[in-house]
């Protein structure tokens, strides 16, 4: 039989926990053969509500979970990890300050870095879900140099899948007919989503579409409000989409993206398409042999240049902010 395969998942407790766990366990993230044991890691306060969790998780008799445990404490959480989901963080609350939001979730991504440096297998892969979502991973990053910097990465999946959608239905096609989509930047407001190298039905997405203003007013800001507008309209924020996301992201990494198609992932950059290098920045990408890389040598005309420079820059920014904390 094979080993299972240590999953960790910070926040577990929490709202994206909840949509997560049961599919991770179901064989949705590594797929119908691969056995996994949970790590749940909470605060101290939320270790019961995770319990209640583990309860279910146990309720359903899924057939591939060996195995489930609960854990205040980072190092102990990440001990023997393969797969590390780092869902939970310190959200925004009012009157705060980017500023103080960067410091507070340092507090939380220093130790756990260090904790993955400490105590991961070989193999870890690390996403990144917690906002700010690639500033964390970077944070994380610099705390685990044991570790290869390209195994931190973080999730801009949501916006890819949000804009698979939105094209979708402006064109009246279904989602599997579009390939190629583009999230560029930081998982942020000043994120962008690229149409112009999407591929539908032998022709590009903004060529399918043919009309720039729609792109540049509706498709763009939908997108990358898309959060904002949820949770306006469900008076909580996205959770199912978040974790189905996070789910496709890492069964990508490791299955590899399929034949003629490519991704969105923020992964460490090497430079390519004038990202300084390091910065964690989403880019169109393949996985191949259980590794990602960046989409070479695609041509970026000057309406995509000015937005992916913003994200940039707001990315080059944030460094900037957790630098001058210490934290990097
Ligand atoms: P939530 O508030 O329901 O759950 C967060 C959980 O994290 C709580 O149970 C909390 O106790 C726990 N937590 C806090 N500090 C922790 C620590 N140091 N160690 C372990 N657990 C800790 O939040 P929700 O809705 O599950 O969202 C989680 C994060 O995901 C938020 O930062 C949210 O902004 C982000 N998010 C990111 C998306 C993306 O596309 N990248 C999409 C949607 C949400």
């Amino acid at each position: 039989a094979q080993v299972p395969v240590n999953v960790t998942v910070t926040g577990a407790a929490g709202q994206i926990g909840y949509a997560l766990l049961f599919r991770i366990a179901s064989g949705q993230l590594l797929g119908p053969d691969t056995p996994v044991k949970l790590r749940l890691l909470e605060i101290p306060q939320a270790v019961k509500a995770a319990e209640g969790t583990a309860m279910e998780l146990d309720d359903c008799a899924f057939p591939l979970l060996k195995g489930i445990d609960i854990f205040d404490d980072a190092r102990q959480a990440f001990d023997g990890v393969n797969i590390a989901l780092l869902v939970g963080a310190r959200p925004r609350t009012k009157g705060m300050e980017r500023g103080d939001l960067l410091e507070a979730n340092g507090g939380i991504f220093k130790p756990q870095g260090e904790a993955i440096n400490a105590g991961a297998a070989d193999d870890v892969r690390v996403l990144v879900v917690g906002n700010p979502a690639n500033t964390n991973a970077l944070i994380a990053q610099a705390h685990a140099p044991d570790v290869p910097a390209e195994r931190f990465t973080a999730m801009t999946r949501l916006d890819h899948n949000r804009a698979l959608t939105q094209l979708a239905k402006k064109l009246g096609v279904d989602v599997t007919e579009i390939k190629k989509m583009t999230i560029w930047g930081n998982h942020s407001a000043t994120q962008y989503p690229d149409i112009f190298h999407a591929e539908v039905n032998g022709t590009t997405g903004a060529k399918a579409v043919n009309d720039e203003a729609w792109v540049r007013d509706e498709f763009i800001p939908t997108v990358a409000k898309r959060g904002a507008a949820i949770i306006e309209a469900r008076g909580a924020s996205s959770a199912a989409s978040a974790a189905n996301a996070a789910i496709d992201h890492v069964y990508d990494w490791v299955n590899g993206t399929p034949e003629g198609d490519w991704t969105s992932a923020a992964i460490p950059s090497d430079g390519s398409y004038g990202v300084p290098e390091g910065l964690i920045s989403s880019f169109p990408v393949v996985s191949r042999g259980g590794r990602w890389e960046i989409v070479p040598d695609l041509e970026i005309d000057a309406f995509s240049r000015e937005r992916i420079d913003a994200s940039v820059q707001e990315l080059s920014e944030e460094r900037e902010a957790v630098r001058k904390l210490g934290l990097l």
